[in-house]
């Protein structure tokens, strides 16, 4: 197993879109379980069931992982399971659970790389406001002090906080992810909480003496101007603004870019969320920061100056999401995170594509696009490394297909094929190939 200094590579997962069991041993309710539950918010009306069934598929799954060779696993904790109302004592068959499958990687040679919270809040703590409640702020703390002091003696790394982007501007603001709500205010209001929850584990991380690594995993573009007007130009540096700079300036700056203070306050009204003291909370010391790189985006100024982008250019492939296929993207990404927010360690903790993989009755299911996506896009990372950026593991997405959000089972990110009715799992073309990378690539670097 890599020692932490080499370079591991790995698959992502996350509990809700694998797990399924959602009732079982005392899981509580969360916002994606309600969200689901209401007609027209998923496609097909699918749900957390069954989804992997990974909760009892668990060691199937750790052993498929090994057989692939991968020497990292990123998956993620599901809150409800460890506090089903959110607050108080923890449910220990939530604890165990989770302890089963440390140790199973561990039995496998297979480091773990463990998020705290991937989207799946407990709809109690969603009664009063979630994200955009401060009072979310000391529940995170309080779960994630739980689940430390469980499996810190196994578990080498932490990521808090998956995507805020997401859990706040998705979430409260477009109203596409759960809980659905389309109320800007509240969703820079979520914002800033997700940001203090992050900081505030971090410092209570380090404070409690736990050995371990920690960091966050933020969703980052790169903002291209569609035209090079000088309109477009601007719009591509709020579409930055809005969905890189905002999160992370605070955690490495100690500060909100004035450019989107000044923007948000304009249209929103005054950012009274932010108190004094709460930017130093949240520019804790990282060990690292985790990206998740899928897609570059256009920018096109529009008329109301907001935060919308604009098409992609009609000539480049897409994946199934609809989402343009441009790896060297990739390479300017780290770069630029190198240069604005200096050396440190990344993790590349998601990048993969779905599209419409179909099983065919053969031992493998044939996805050469998705080799050809993985390919072009490891080797974009791998120009950033030869230029000294310091990433130390790249982990696909996904291990499984799975319950693709509001997508539901439709859209196929993994690299293993789920035949969902019964839960068979089928390698893919893609699987094979980052096995052999794997293999080819261990022990050079
Ligand atoms: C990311 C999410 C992950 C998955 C991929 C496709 O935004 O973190 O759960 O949905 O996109």
């Amino acid at each position: 197993m890599k020692d932490g200094n080499g370079f591991v590579w790995g698959a992502a997962t996350a509990a809700f879109q694998i797990e399924g069991a959602t009732t079982a041993d005392g899981r509580g309710e969360s916002i994606w379980d309600r969200f689901a539950s209401v007609e027209g918010n998923i496609a097909h009306g699918d749900t957390g069931d069954p989804a992997c069934e990974h909760y009892y598929l668990w060691q199937e799954d750790l052993d498929l992982m090994r057989s692939l060779g991968l020497e990292g696993y990123r998956f993620s904790i599901a809150w409800p399971r460890i506090q089903p109302s959110g607050r108080g004592p923890a449910n220990q068959r939530g604890l165990d659970f989770y302890r089963a499958l440390v140790e199973g990687m561990l039995e496998r040679d297979i480091r773990p790389l463990a998020t705290l919270y991937h989207w799946d809040l407990p709809q109690p703590l969603q009664d009063e406001g979630g994200w955009s409640s401060r009072d979310v702020v000391d529940r995170f703390v309080e779960y994630a002090g739980i689940v430390f002091d469980a499996l810190d003696d196994l578990v080498p790394a932490w990521i808090t906080h998956n995507e805020p982007w997401v859990t706040s501007f998705l979430g409260y603001g477009y109203g596409a992810k759960a809980p659905g709500i389309h109320d800007w205010p509240t969703a820079i209001r979520a914002s800033h909480h997700s940001l203090l929850a992050h900081g505030a584990a971090v410092r209570a991380f380090r404070q409690a003496g736990h050995a371990g690594q920690i960091g966050i995993t933020l969703d980052l573009t790169v903002a291209v101007p569609a035209t090079a007007s000088e309109a477009d130009r601007e719009a591509a540096n709020r579409l930055d603004g809005h969905h890189n700079r905002w999160f992370l300036d605070p955690v490495f700056r100690a500060s909100y870019p004035e450019d989107m203070v000044a923007f948000y306050e304009r249209r929103f009204g005054d950012l009274d969320a932010i108190q004094p003291g709460d930017l130093e909370t949240i520019a804790q010391p990282l060990d690292f920061l985790g990206v998740n790189f899928y897609r570059p985006n256009w920018a096109t100024a529009i008329d109301d100056g907001g935060l919308d982008v604009g098409d992609d250019p009609p000539e480049l492939e897409r994946t199934s999401m609809d989402w343009p296929i441009a790896p060297e993207y990739l390479t300017d990404l780290l770069l630029r995170v190198r240069r604005d927010y200096g050396e440190i360690p990344l993790l590349i903790t998601e990048n993969g594509a779905a599209f419409d993989d179909r099983l065919d009755g053969a031992d493998v299911v044939e996805d050469d696009r998705r080799v050809a996506y993985l390919k072009g896009h490891v080797a974009a990372m791998e120009r950033a490394r030869d230029q000294g950026v310091d990433v130390r593991g790249y982990y696909v997405w996904s291990l499984l297909d799975n319950f693709e959000w509001e997508y539901g089972y439709e859209k196929r990110f993994g690299i293993v094929f789920i035949d969902f009715p019964t839960q068979r799992r089928i390698p893919k073309r893609s699987a094979l190939w980052y096995r052999d990378l794997i293999a080819a690539t261990n022990g050079q670097r």
